[in-house]
């Protein structure tokens, strides 16, 4: 058994971070929250879109022409599954498909967020949809909450891959090699990443930061701004406050003051 290094850096980068964040997305699904929330979906669409990049023209085995995306392989690879061949150095045909699904998932997750988003709540780049008839019906929150679940099953599939990979071939150490780059191969083969893979990784890596940091210092923005201004009753009620206040509460209610 030879070592081979198969992820590149970027590859593992990649994943650590889409691993975080989307628990970070599902950890601030909240209503408190949805300031956060939004930023975070935001971020993994950046994420997607360095994904996407790589798998076109990335390293091998990150490319999507390299994962084995086919019924009969599928069938093949778990009638094989109990013996020592240890046919794809990448990923192997059950992998593919889960990778594949969780990636449109996750992209059809963003999507209907942001419907959600602007149609219900008034906010971000969808706010110009807002309508009083689809927030109180909430249906596109509904169909984010649909994928949000697929996804869920996904990363239960992906996860429970890993298991039985890790019992059945974990000579092989495919676990590890997410962390490291490293896995045990039948023959000697390592990637590289060229000029331009690289230049992409670092460009996205800086969008990335640059977006996470920009959100930070401007928290109303295009993308997280409501169409709503907020009103003062305070100040639009001086002689009602002054005078009746005291005994009466302010209209609508004080938490809205
Ligand atoms: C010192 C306290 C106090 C101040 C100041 C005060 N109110 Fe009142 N107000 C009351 C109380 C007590 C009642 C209830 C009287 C009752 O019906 O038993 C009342 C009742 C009312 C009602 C009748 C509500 C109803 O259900 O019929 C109106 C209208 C009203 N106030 C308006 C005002 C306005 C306008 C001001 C300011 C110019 C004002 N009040 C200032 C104590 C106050």
């Amino acid at each position: 058994m030879q070592k081979s290094y198969i992820w590149s850096l970027p590859t593992r980068v990649f994943h650590a971070l889409f691993a975080v964040f989307i628990l970070l997305a599902f950890l601030t699904d909240d209503d408190n929250l949805l300031q956060y929330h939004a930023i975070i979906g935001y971020s993994i669409f950046i994420l997607l879109l360095f994904r996407i990049g790589w798998g076109l023209f990335g390293p091998k085995h990150s490319r999507f022409k390299d994962f084995p995306l086919s019924i009969k392989k599928a069938k093949e690879f778990l009638g094989e599954m109990l013996t020592d061949k240890s046919k794809y150095v990448g990923h192997n045909p059950m992998a593919s498909f889960v990778m594949i699904a969780i990636l449109v998932t996750v992209f059809l997750t963003i999507v209907t967020g942001v419907l959600a988003f602007g149609i219900q709540e008034g906010r971000g780049i969808a706010s110009g949809l807002n309508s009083s008839f689809f927030r109180e019906m909430e249906l596109f929150e509904e169909i984010h909450e649909f994928f949000t679940g697929v996804l869920i099953a996904l990363i239960v599939a992906h996860l429970g891959g890993v298991l039985v990979d890790k019992v059945l071939h974990g000579k092989n150490k495919t676990l590890n090699s997410i962390a490291n780059g490293y896995k045990m191969t039948d023959e000697k083969e390592d990637i590289t990443v060229n000029f331009y893979q690289k230049t992409f990784a670092f460009i996205m890596a800086v969008l990335f930061i640059g977006f996470l940091l920009f959100n930070l210092n401007t928290p109303k923005n295009v993308l997280t701004a409501s169409v709503f201004k907020p009103v003062n009753y305070k100040q639009e009620n001086s002689l009602f406050v002054a005078e009746c206040a005291s005994c009466h509460t302010l209209y609508p209610s004080p938490s809205f003051t």
